[in-house]
């Protein structure tokens, strides 16, 4: 085995996709890559941790982004399974095409398997969405953060609490870049065409005159393992929404692991045909023209408590804790956990008038993609010359 040279090649940024939440995060990057000048070569690589249409084929057209050069097809597995195949799939890419550096974005398993084979190849690491923390060492994406973090030579940061985190892990600061929010820069390039919440539950066979209630509606998206995988616990949150959907009608967009264990666990009998509308994962404009439409979005994802906080929607986040604090401190974000009466009382005082305003955060501005390939540019000059 070869000891790892600290050496970029001559080729590409190889920039890595494998999840849902890495597709909005990765089209502006590469609309700024090509329109930095010069233009900054790039070899998209899809991992296939995602593969179904919805979760991934949609979104690409949706987010204007081009095929990927590769495709890994790793697909559904364990974590160990699904990293571990990953890496053995990315491994001969990087032999192949010689990335002057492997940028990764996010915290999903497809990050931390790449950024890993690269390290130990001495491939510099770029980690876009650095820094998050939830000091919750019990989700996936927690290692993954902390452990692509500490492997990363470039780290761009989304909000400056991030910085703290970094250098109490030892991260030297020289390293670390502010550049803001990409993915708000997708949500900025894709607002002209979102598609109206009418449209799209007239697409599914669903009548729109439920979004026009007296309070409105809200949007309900759910699928961290903690919430969704144990019986009891996936129970209590449909009692909840369903008693919530007595004052306000909601809108589930399912996600495969959530639908999946509604029927495990013979869940069914717990959602309100007529209240509860349930979608399969929608597309980005789906999502978007849903979520700008809503009275208040229920959630456990990530992504959406930035994007409710950068399009001033109230939003409720079903967790104990959050990586993306400043959505809580200055956007509209409230962390209610899995608390019946927390959530049932965060929606009355929505409806109540009484919901976050809340305003966007710095550099949430729809230039953060630009920002970063104008640093990249910089920093790759920078380094020593390739091999
Ligand atoms: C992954 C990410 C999570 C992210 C989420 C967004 C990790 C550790 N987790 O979780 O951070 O918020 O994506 O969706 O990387 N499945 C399908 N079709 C697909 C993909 C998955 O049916 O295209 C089903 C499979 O049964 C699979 C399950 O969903 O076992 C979970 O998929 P997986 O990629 O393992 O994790 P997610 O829960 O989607």
């Amino acid at each position: 085995m070869n000891e790892a040279v600290s050496r970029s090649g001559p080729g590409p940024v190889m920039c890595i996709v494998g999840a849902r939440p890495n597709f909005m995060k990765m089209a502006p990057i590469l609309r700024a890559f090509a329109a930095h000048e010069p233009p900054i070569p790039a070899l998209l690589v899809h991992t296939g941790q995602h593969y179904d249409a919805s979760m991934s084929d949609q979104l690409f057209v949706d987010l204007q982004l081009p095929r990927p050069d590769l495709n890994l097809e790793v697909g559904s597995g364990s974590h160990a399974a699904q990293t571990a195949e990953v890496m053995k799939r990315i491994e001969p890419a990087i032999d192949e095409h010689k990335p002057c550096c492997v940028l990764v974005v996010g915290d999903v398993n497809s990050t931390l398997a790449c950024a890993l084979v690269a390290v130990k190849k001495g491939v510099p690491v770029v980690h876009v969405e650095a820094g998050l923390r939830s000091g919750d060492r019990r989700m996936p994406e927690e290692i993954n953060r902390v452990l692509t973090d500490q492997i990363s030579d470039r780290l761009y940061t989304t909000e400056r609490s991030a910085l703290a985190n970094l250098l109490r892990e030892g991260v030297d600061e020289a390293r670390v870049c502010f550049a803001g929010n990409v993915m708000i820069d997708s949500l900025h390039a894709a607002r002209p065409r979102a598609r109206s919440a009418a449209d799209t539950l007239r697409a599914h066979g669903l009548d729109p005159v439920m979004l026009q209630s007296k309070s409105g509606y809200g949007v309900v998206t759910l699928h961290r393992p903690s919430n969704v995988d144990d019986a009891d616990t996936l129970r209590g949150l449909l009692q909840t929404l369903r008693e919530v959907a007595q004052s306000l009608p909601l809108v589930f967009a399912l996600h495969p692991r959530t639908r999946a264990n509604i029927e495990r666990f013979g869940l069914a009998g717990q959602i309100d045909a007529v209240r509860m509308l349930l979608l399969p994962p929608q597309g980005y404009l789906e999502m978007l023209g849903l979520m700008a439409g809503a009275t208040v979005v229920l959630t456990d994802s990530g992504g959406l408590q930035e994007e409710t906080t950068a399009l001033g929607v109230p939003c409720l986040t079903l967790r104990e804790n959050t990586e993306r604090p400043i959505t809580v401190e200055q956007g509209t974000n409230t962390m209610v956990g899995r608390d019946h009466a927390a959530i049932r009382a965060g929606v009355a005082d929505i409806l109540a008038g009484r919901g976050k305003r809340g305003r966007v955060p710095e550099s949430w501005d729809g230039h953060a993609a630009a920002r970063i390939a104008d640093d990249l540019w910089r920093w790759l000059a920078g380094r020593p010359a390739a091999s």
